[in-house]
């Protein structure tokens, strides 16, 4: 199947879209970083960064973050986000639980993205697992009350237990029955054939994809 990409823009950008990280490590000044006060998202593990060329080709209004700590997809992703020419996004090489709890500030994300996270199926390598209670407060913290967190696997164990983890969590709301929220404004046309590449993959090998949305409550 061919998949809709977008043109090419004349001025590349990676190297605004490219997030060296500062010393001394704290909270980063995010209306700084893109140079206005926009709402920011985060994608954890963009892989080669078909959701984020996408959602930030679509959504000029919202900035992006990408967290990707294999250097070569990091590199992949900047570079065909950098070719399109786009400003609204920037991509960190970095593990995702240490960015978040020490480069992020209380309430200062409008939504979590997390598309097929690595399941680590053995047991014992479980604890290295993306989710898990430790992250969830950590992502807690730095969502803004009503803000979402998209989850996508094709690992049902690894489903079950972001239901579980979720679901006891009192500062989260299960939204997964709320099919709408997958229609991100813009993008109708691309989450037809799966939004990222590990997606278009499983689909075509008939995996089943378990979805999840879960909203930052009010308080808590
Ligand atoms: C299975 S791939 C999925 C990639 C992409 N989201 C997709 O759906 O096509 C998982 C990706 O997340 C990255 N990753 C896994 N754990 C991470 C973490 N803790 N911090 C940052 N990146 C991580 C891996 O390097 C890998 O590229």
């Amino acid at each position: 199947m061919t998949l809709p990409d977008l043109p090419c823009a004349a001025t590349r950008t990676d190297e605004t879209i490219r997030l060296e990280l500062p010393e001394p490590v704290e909270p980063l000044d995010l209306a700084a970083l893109f140079g206005n006060d926009r709402v920011v998202e985060l994608e954890i593990g963009t892989g080669k960064g078909r959701f984020l060329l996408l959602a930030a080709s679509a959504r000029r209004d919202v900035n992006f973050i990408g967290l990707e700590y294999a250097r070569a997809y990091a590199e992949k992703t900047i570079e065909r986000l950098g070719k399109r020419g786009l400003t609204n996004v920037r991509v960190a090489r970095a593990e995702a639980a240490d960015f978040i709890t020490r480069r992020l500030g209380d309430a200062s994300l409008a939504g979590i993205h997390v598309y097929f996270p690595d399941p680590w199926p053995k047991k014992r390598h479980h604890k290295r697992r993306l989710i898990r209670p430790a992250v969830l407060s950590e992502m807690a913290r730095v969502l803004r009350p009503g803000s979402l967190v998209r989850l996508v696997t094709d690992h049902p164990d690894y489903a079950a237990v972001m239901r579980e983890l979720f679901g006891v969590d009192p500062r989260f709301a299960d939204e997964s029955g709320s099919t709408e929220l997958w229609q991100l404004p813009g993008m109708e046309s691309y989450i037809a054939p799966g939004v990222t590449n590990f997606e278009i993959k499983y689909r075509r090998q008939g995996r089943p994809i378990h979805r999840m949305i879960w909203r930052r409550r009010e308080s808590g």
